[in-house]
């Protein structure tokens, strides 16, 4: 059965989308055949962040529209992406439920891929929750922002009040050292662990970094040679927290996604 890793933060603009899609790239290259699964709903941006103009998506999925295997795009690398939709005229609450089953299947039928990143929308709905409760690791991203805590912890608590999960791993995102992530990370557990039982496990950090930033502004993917050495390491490290163990391969010199289509 692949594990399914579900990256959400309670705050919007926190970056789960990119640190979902990076990941995604890396266990690709690193760990076995991933499955990117974006559940934005309403405001879907995985497949912008990747340069894929999908045929059909989650929604169509959810509304029996189309198989989920007919809607998943192979990309260049070998990852496989389930886009989410933008603007979908959809009323998410019985969406969430369909999305509810539909994980279900995945975790029993996707037996191709050994990964599937879930990329959550914000808030602490029911897709979240749900999608929360089926993954095997759930990640939440931190900002050093009183926001941020305040979302992060409310999504938390909502998925141990209403589905029982007692476990999360915190990603530091858009700090300026290492040192500073662990600070916050230390600030945020200490708040958690006063007021829930919740094993809340540090996952590591990534900086802020300008060319992610400008990338995305200009909707453009970012060099890789940027992504080669200043965000993989960071994502390399963030998943040997998750697994606790050496990447199964490591594949030098994948074949990225970079082509001269716009
Ligand atoms: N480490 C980083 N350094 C600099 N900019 C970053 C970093 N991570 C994310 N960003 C920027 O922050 C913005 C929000 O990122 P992203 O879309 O990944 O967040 P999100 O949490 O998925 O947002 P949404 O709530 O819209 O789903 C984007 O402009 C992105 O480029
Ligand atoms: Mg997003």
């Amino acid at each position: 059965m692949p594990e399914i890793i579900s990256v959400s933060s309670g705050k919007g603009g926190a970056g789960t989308s990119t640190l979902a899609v990076n990941m995604a790239m890396r266990l690709q290259d690193a760990h076995g055949p991933t499955l990117l699964v974006d559940c934005d709903l309403l405001m879907a941006n995985s497949h912008v962040l990747l340069n894929v103009r999908p045929t059909a998506d989650l929604i169509d999925v959810l509304e029996g529209l189309c198989d989920w295997r007919v809607a998943t795009q192979k990309l260049p690398n070998g990852m496989s992406l389930l886009s989410g939709r933008t603007a979908a005229n959809i009323l998410v609450e019985s969406e969430a439920e369909r999305l509810n089953d539909f994980m279900d299947t995945l975790k029993t039928t996707a037996h191709e891929f050994s990964y599937i990143i879930v990329d959550m929308p914000a808030g602490a709905g029911a897709v979240v929750m749900n999608a929360v409760s089926v993954s095997d690791h759930s990640m939440v991203v931190l900002l050093g922002q009183a926001t941020s805590f305040v979302d992060a912890y409310a999504l938390i608590k909502s998925c141990y009040l209403e589905k029982n999960v007692t476990s999360f791993y915190a990603i530091v995102n858009m700090v300026t050292s290492a040192e500073r992530a662990k600070t916050i990370f230390d600030n945020f557990e200490r708040t958690v662990s006063k007021l829930l039982p919740i094993k809340l496990i540090y996952a590591g950090y990534m900086p802020r970094m300008p060319e992610i930033n400008s990338c995305s502004v200009h909707g453009r993917l970012i060099d890789y040679d940027v992504m080669k050495g200043c965000i993989f390491p960071k994502i390399d490290s963030i998943l040997s927290s998750l697994f606790e163990k050496e990447p199964l391969y490591t594949v030098s010199n994948p074949v990225t996604l970079y082509s001269d289509e716009p």
